[in-house]
């Protein structure tokens, strides 16, 4: 059988990696990376690409295609395969949109009475800025389309949110993805992201996961595409767990079903726990990066098994099975990220790493036989274990071994968890 993954990140890795230890499998990745490069074979196709990928397919006879980033989801690349006649694992066009637009995912949000932060939209700046009179600060202000991860702003005083709404409504500073924003109650609360699995509108949620989202230690500093994470959440238990069953999962379902989204994939549910009530953040319609590290270390069930049984509308909870044992992710990143950095660093000390720990690639290339960094984030360090202090000790002693110029990571991931 021959599958092909669309994405270059640890995502894509770990997803790959997985796939390979269940099954006798042949996986090609575009564009892919070095550490991916050494399970798969990478084919030099742009993501954005969907002509050519669809090319590939057919040529190569591949039975089925898994979508990785949100781009090519939000483009449409489902509905192109499908009309092709292709297999392939991911939201169309349409269902993509709860991503594509958080103005579309807010209104979606409210219409189904799912509990979300307050927010207003705009277009017009002068309007945005004096709807600024609505709310406390902080106050949230968002680029409405797909920005990487850029395109919120937690504005601290009104200063700074008319300076934000300047910025992204008349400065272009996200271009077309900034053409409208949503403006946004502040919630202080804990992150958990909630990954599920989606058949024909049908909800079928993954273990939990928490993303550390700032660059340093403490929370604190700029908001990065996440640099660790660890599986399942200390913080969901039953009670909270049935809240979101109750008044999340099952509006979400009621809304697919009554606004006719035909939802088929992955449903990425960033969920803000404040004082025992979730509220939903914001939707993805993808894996997450680093969650889906973390889940594949722990997902006993067959992924490809999983993937065949969402598409074909036959899979059942009992179908998806977890080693009980936490696992963890640290990710090493470059000097600078989130912001500037620099590329193309030798990597050293990867055949030193210990066995039970999994390198899952990010940002890497080879050439000349040497492992160059390139990305910001570069390398997950993933580990399962018996209790979060085990895991912790092991992935941070075997970081040790690993080295490039100007490497940062924070020290400070599942530290105080306590399940
Ligand atoms: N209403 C909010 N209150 C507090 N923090 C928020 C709020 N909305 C977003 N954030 C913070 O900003 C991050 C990014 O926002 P999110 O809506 O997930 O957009 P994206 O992932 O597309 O950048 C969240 O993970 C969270 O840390
Ligand atoms: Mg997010």
């Amino acid at each position: 059988m021959k599958i092909l993954v669309i994405g270059s990140g640890g995502r894509e890795h770990a997803l790959i990696w997985k796939l390979k230890k269940d099954n006798d499998v042949e996986v090609f990745c575009a564009p892919g990376n070095a550490g991916i490069g050494q399970i798969a074979t990478n084919i030099d196709i742009k993501v954005e690409d969907i002509d050519k990928l669809i090319d590939f397919a057919k040529n190569e006879k591949i039975d089925l295609t898994i979508v990785g980033p949100e781009v090519p989801l939000a483009m449409g690349i489902v509905d192109e395969f499908e009309k092709m006649g292709l297999r392939i694992f991911g939201t169309n066009k349409s269902a993509s949109e709860l991503e594509k637009s958080k103005d579309f995912s807010k209104a979606f949000m409210v219409r189904n009475n799912i509990p979300t932060a307050r927010y207003e939209s705009y277009t017009d700046s002068k309007k945005a800025i004096a709807s600024l009179e609505h709310f406390n600060y902080p106050v949230v202000i968002k680029a409405d389309g797909l920005c990487y991860g850029k395109g919120v702003v937690i504005c601290h005083d009104r200063e700074m949110a008319v300076e934000t709404i300047k910025d992204i409504l008349e400065g272009n500073s996200f271009g077309s993805e900034g053409s409208k924003i949503v403006i946004e109650e502040f919630l202080d609360g804990i992150e958990v992201s909630l990954i599920c699995l989606v058949s024909k509108g049908k909800i079928y949620p993954l273990e939990t996961a928490e993303d550390y989202k700032q660059i340093y230690d403490g929370d604190k500093g700029p908001n990065t595409g996440g640099v660790g994470c660890y599986s399942p959440s200390s913080l969901l238990n039953k009670d909270l767990y049935k809240k979101v069953e109750d008044e999340i999962l099952e509006n979400i379902e009621f809304g697919f079903k009554k606004d006719e989204i035909d939802f088929t994939g992955i449903l990425f549910i960033g969920l803000m726990v404040v004082k025992d009530m979730p509220y939903v953040l914001e939707f993805n319609t993808r894996f997450g990066d680093p969650e889906t590290q973390v889940l594949m270390k722990r997902l006993d069930s067959n992924l490809l098994d999983l993937f065949n049984k969402t598409l074909d509308n036959t899979i059942t909870r009992a179908d998806i099975k977890w080693d009980s044992k936490p696992s963890m992710t640290v990710i090493l990143t470059s000097g600078g990220y989130p912001g500037s950095y620099v590329n193309g660093y030798e990597i050293k000390g990867l055949d030193k790493v210990g066995q039970d720990i999994t390198v899952f690639h990010n940002g890497t290339k080879e050439e000349a036989d040497k492992m160059l960094t390139n990305g910001g984030r570069v390398l997950s360090i993933t580990t399962t274990g018996k209790d979060m202090n085990s895991i912790r000790d092991k992935i941070y002693s075997e970081i040790e071994k690993i080295d490039f110029k100007d490497m940062y990571y924070r020290k400070d991931i599942g530290e105080n968890i306590e399940y």
